[in-house]
């Protein structure tokens, strides 16, 4: 089965479809078959990135029912290894689909036959997103070091660890009261963390606390900090480790910092992903070392003995070091 590495950040513009549509193509290079799907449903651009033309039949053209088999979406992209789904250019407004519509596409793309399947998921935290997000345990949050894009992570995956409680609970259960609740109190600024609002539902339901205290330690997400500049990089990235563990009682993965690079100017305007453009680039010289971690988490390879890194200052640290050898 394909693994599915959802896209997603939060804020508008942090380059998680720079970032989709580099790894995909790094993925491809290195004979993984790949298929890249933009589900940026109301912003997709992916083809634009690729070169392609955007009068192709997309995700749109299945939500509309247009087009009923899932597996005619599919595009070559004239990369080998790499095929792409378009998003909805052609279709306005299909970006608020039904749940059933959802779950549907999900299937489809859960059957398509590749080794790994990136969905760009675009900006926002609306629960489409989301739920595109945690089909996975550990998709890929794309921050930048600059608050905005960090605060914007945080609420991203809050909504997401209580989306993924919620959807643990059965519907209209006590439980779910509770968690509603606890969180409507949060915001007239009583800030329970969700461990603590787990105690409380423990103490009268033991078994669903416990289900749900397992969901959220396996749910890890993975961050990649784009346009980096060094500097402070680190303590703003590390602010949201901290805020995660703190107030959301998860544990998000750093797998990659990928830095600042005028030369995307110029892959966007010509069409063509930077990481074939111009390998030698900065951007493209880190993105290696982020699909080596890609790859180890779904060979489930114990990225612990020596890849994983804990924080932002040893990522950072590990980038710069690489690049000094390198030189
Ligand atoms: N590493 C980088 N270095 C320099 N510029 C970058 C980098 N990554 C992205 N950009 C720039 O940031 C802009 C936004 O990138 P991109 O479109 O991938 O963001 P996005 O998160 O997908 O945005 P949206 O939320 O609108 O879909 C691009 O125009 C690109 O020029
Ligand atoms: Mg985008």
């Amino acid at each position: 089965m394909a693994v599915l590495i959802p896209v997603a950040g939060g804020k508008g513009g942090v380059g998680k479809s720079v970032l989709s549509l580099n790894l995909a193509v790094t993925l491809a290079q290195q004979c993984k078959k790949t298929i890249l799907v933009d589900l940026d449903l109301g912003g997709a651009n992916l083809h634009t990135l690729l070169g392609l033309k955007n009068n192709q039949a997309g995700i749109g053209t299945f939500i509309t029912k247009q087009e009923t088999d899932f597996s005619n979406l599919l595009q070559a992209t004239g990369i080998p290894n790499l095929q792409f789904i378009a998003g909805d250019c052609l279709y306005p407004g299909v970006a608020n689909m039904d749940f059933f519509t959802k779950c549907k596409i999900l299937r489809n793309i859960q059957a398509l036959d590749a080794d790994y399947i990136i969905l760009d998921l675009g900006a926002g935290s609306t629960y489409n997103i989301v739920d595109f997000f945690i089909t996975t345990n550990d998709g890929i949050i794309v921050v930048t070091p600059e608050l905005t894009s960090i605060l914007n992570a945080y609420s991203f995956l809050k909504t997401t660890v209580f989306r993924l409680l919620y959807r643990t609970f059965p519907s209209k259960s006590p439980e779910r009261q509770i968690l509603q609740n606890s969180v409507l109190q949060r915001m007239e600024g009583k800030e329970y963390s969700f461990e603590q609002i787990l105690s409380v539902i423990g103490a009268t339901f033991p078994e669903s606390a416990e289900l749900a205290l397992n969901q959220l330690k396996s749910f890890k997400p993975r961050i990649i900090m784009n346009m980096g500049r060094q500097g402070d990089d680190a303590v703003l990235g590390n602010r949201l480790l901290t805020l995660s563990r703190n107030k959301l009682s998860i544990n998000p993965e750093v797998i990659g910092f990928v830095p600042y690079d005028q030369n995307i100017g110029i892959s966007i305007a010509r069409r063509q992903p930077l990481c074939l453009l111009n390998p030698g680039s900065a951007f493209s010289q880190a993105l290696p070392a982020v699909v080596k971690r890609i790859e180890a988490a779904s060979d489930h390879t114990d990225m612990r003995l020596e890849e994983a890194l804990e924080n932002f200052e040893e990522i950072i640290k590990s980038y710069y070091e690489h690049q000094e050898r390198d030189r």
